[in-house]
């Protein structure tokens, strides 16, 4: 699992690598490479391979549709860490974009690498009918705007020491970092045009694989290191961050984790061997230290 990992993530690197050689020059293309190429674990390019998988997409596209979903992420990761909103210094082991090329600088590469995920998937190096090429940048767009990270990240800002609910609390972590996952999940099926009550239900399992990954992070930030996670841990607590742990206590998140990939596990056992190496990657999601 995690040599496939490494290689999923090298193909990303080494399409994502040959897009920016096709861009005309620009003093914002090296802000953009520092945030982008600082050795993410593209655990989201895994998924998609890994539905991909149950379903016979083809890898080359998936990764072509996996270098868009990490250039949004990392865009989310450099606004994340902005003094605006989680005020953080050190990420993938290194400074920040902000600290490094100032803060409206890191601005407007977040900016341009939302902007270059639509570049990519309307690419012709992704070699799709437009009509599918328009589904999966509505999908994208549905996932990062309003009612995906943007609003989630709206929320966990607006519940900084506030008491508040449980609920509220998974809404929230849905939003944030579950809905890019939803896009993984259903990215495939849309591909292969499958039907909508199956996109749906990928929809969902997507959205619980990232409330999955974002509780992990939530545990890791509690009793994780920061030498090895690349970010400073055991900052939700002081800047009163509204997670399960707050709420629940840490062993009940544990509890709660647990309890969220046995229901994982029995939706994917639904098909059989292909969603082997889907189920590998949630046991790796679940119990992974960075
Ligand atoms: C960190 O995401 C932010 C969250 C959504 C929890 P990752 O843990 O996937 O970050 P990288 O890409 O591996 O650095
Ligand atoms: C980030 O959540 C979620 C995003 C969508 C960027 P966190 O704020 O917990 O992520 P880290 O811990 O800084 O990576
Ligand atoms: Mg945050
Ligand atoms: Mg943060
Ligand atoms: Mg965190």
């Amino acid at each position: 699992m995690q040599n496939n990992l490494k290689r999923i993530a090298t193909d990303t690197d080494f399409f994502l690598k040959k897009f920016f050689k096709t861009q005309k020059k620009s003093p914002l293309l090296n802000p953009m490479s520092y945030g982008l190429f600082s050795g993410g674990k593209k655990i989201r390019s895994k998924i998609l391979v890994d539905v991909g998988k149950i379903f016979d997409s083809e890898y080359k596209k998936l990764i072509i549709v996996g270098s868009a979903v990490e250039s949004i992420h990392s865009y989310s990761l450099i606004h994340d860490d902005l003094p605006c909103m989680d005020d953080d210094k050190l990420r993938r082991g290194k400074p920040t974009v902000h600290v490094k090329y100032g803060e409206s600088t890191a601005v407007l590469a977040g900016n341009s690498l939302l902007t270059l995920s639509y570049e990519i998937l309307t690419s012709d190096l992704l070699k799709l009918d437009n009509s599918i090429k328009i589904n999966l940048v509505k999908k994208i767009s549905e996932c990062s705007g309003h009612l995906g990270i943007a609003g989630g990240q709206y929320l966990d800002l607006s519940y900084e020491h506030k008491k508040v609910s449980k609920k509220n609390i998974l809404q929230m972590e849905i939003k944030k970092t579950g809905k890019l996952f939803s896009f993984c999940c259903m990215a495939p099926l849309l591909i292969k045009k499958k039907n909508n009550k199956l996109v749906k239900k990928f929809d969902q399992i997507g959205s619980e694989i990232g409330l999955l990954f974002q509780i992990v992070d939530d545990l890791i930030d509690y009793k994780g290191q920061a030498s090895v996670a690349g970010k400073k841990t055991k900052k939700d607590e002081k800047k009163g961050k509204a997670t399960l742990i707050s709420l629940l206590g840490y062993e009940n998140t544990v509890k709660y984790k647990d309890n969220l990939i046995k229901v994982l596990n029995k939706k994917l056992s639904y098909f059989g061997s292909k969603s082997k190496n889907l189920i590998s990657t949630l046991n790796y999601i679940a119990t992974r230290d960075k």
